[in-house]
């Protein structure tokens, strides 16, 4: 593989003569931008992608929901419901702040959070409910907003799969108080190490600068409550310009490419759920979705576990992967670290893990490449 090939998988079809502009517009900028520039514009971007009045950059996911909680003011003893299927950055920062990652099952069909479950564990402690996008499928997100107002939570998404994403035609900022995301390595839009934390509401925007934006504090603040702070109060979460710009460049053509990737992920899907053997997810029909992965289910009594045919699938070159310690109660950062004792089981969270692998959708972009992933997984089936 050439080093452009390698660009174009990890940064969606970034090439030499796109990268070389790029560093040329950010060296002729402020390289430690606390205003205006390229700050500004890829905080107007995020916005504009997860469709809310205001986005504050950060250097990774973690930090969005990092500067989303301390916003939301969560101390020791709050309750955060959490999915219990996900990345373990979604229970950390709640546990950095001295709060309890209260964690939830998953639906079987799309993966998304169990809101019926939701329902169930909110206790008068619960103070915010995180909501997983899972491999770009979004969750139920007026059900969560209604969910939320009725016991006067606050509703935190990580889009880090699911950039852009709609539910019933309007982006997640309408439902959700923040949409956090991560912008890093092989994500969708990508800026290598990058995130954002996209939000409506003034006070919270100027609380994640109070936390995270070291030197923007006071002059760039909106609301007035901070204004006599000398400066931040917390971490340096400023992304690095760079970052910035390649992830402002990616999103330029964004909408167009990922239609081209949902439409050949769905095809796809479709071929796979003929194969005997295999299983596909759900896509209820209100999700504006996008695909980061193709999650796969496995039946083991036709085919062996999903383990050994994506072990022999990748023997064969197939861009498939089992991605490792997804169920985050028994993440030993969470469970051992921090002594978060969730005290019982996720059966549905459990079985999906041991039963699917994902394909990376980036390597559907190429009519000729899905063709022969698909040769590789009907070979599977005549085994
Ligand atoms: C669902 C989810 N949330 C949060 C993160 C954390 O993002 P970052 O690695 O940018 O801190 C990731 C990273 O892969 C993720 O997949």
């Amino acid at each position: 593989m050439t080093g452009a090939e390698t660009h174009e998988r990890t940064f969606y079809e970034l090439d030499r003569s796109s990268m070389e502009r790029i560093m040329r517009d950010v060296v002729a900028e402020d390289l430690s931008v606390v205003q205006g520039g390229i700050l500004d514009r890829f905080e107007q971007a995020a916005a504009g992608l997860f469709g809310t009045r205001h986005a504050v950059a950060a250097c990774n996911g973690t930090a969005a929901l990092h500067m989303a909680l301390f916003a939301l003011d969560i101390r020791p003893g709050d309750e955060v419901i959490v999915p219990a299927y996900g990345y373990y950055a979604m229970a950390l920062p709640v546990c950095m702040l001295g709060g309890i990652p209260v964690f939830c099952d998953v639906r079987e069909d799309d993966l998304t959070l169990d809101i019926d479950e939701a329902r169930e564990l909110i206790t008068s402690r619960t103070r915010a409910v995180i909501v997983h996008q899972p491999w770009g499928c979004p969750a139920d997100a007026a059900a969560l907003r209604s969910l939320a107002d009725r016991h006067g939570l606050s509703l935190i998404s990580d889009s880090s799969h699911a950039h852009g994403v709609l539910w019933n035609g309007r982006p997640l900022g309408h439902y959700y108080d923040f949409v956090c995301t991560s912008f890093g390595k092989g994500k969708l839009i990508s800026g290598g190490e990058l995130g954002a934390a996209a939000v409506n509401d003034d006070r919270h925007r100027d609380r994640m600068l109070l936390f995270g934006h070291v030197n923007r504090v006071p002059d760039a603040l909106i609301t007035h409550e901070y204004r006599h702070m000398h400066n931040a109060v917390g971490v340096k979460y400023r992304p690095h310009p760079f970052a910035m710009a390649l992830a402002l460049d990616q999103l330029k053509t964004y909408t167009r490419r990922s239609r081209r990737l949902v439409e050949n992920a769905r095809r796809f899907e479709q071929a796979v759920a003929h194969m005997p053997g295999y299983g596909i997810f759900a896509t209820p029909a209100e999700a504006g979705r996008v695909y980061w992965r193709v999650p796969v289910r496995v039946d083991a009594s036709r085919l062996g576990s999903a383990e050994s045919v994506c072990t022999r699938l990748q023997g064969k070159g197939c861009p498939v992967e089992r991605k490792g310690r997804l169920l985050i109660p028994e993440h030993n950062a969470v469970s051992e670290f921090y002594g978060v004792k969730a005290g019982r089981r996720f059966p549905v969270a459990e079985r999906v893990l041991a039963e699917t692998f994902q394909v990376r959708a980036f390597a559907l972009y190429e009519e000729a490449e899905m063709e022969r992933i698909l040769a590789l997984f009907r070979a599977e089936v005549k085994r």
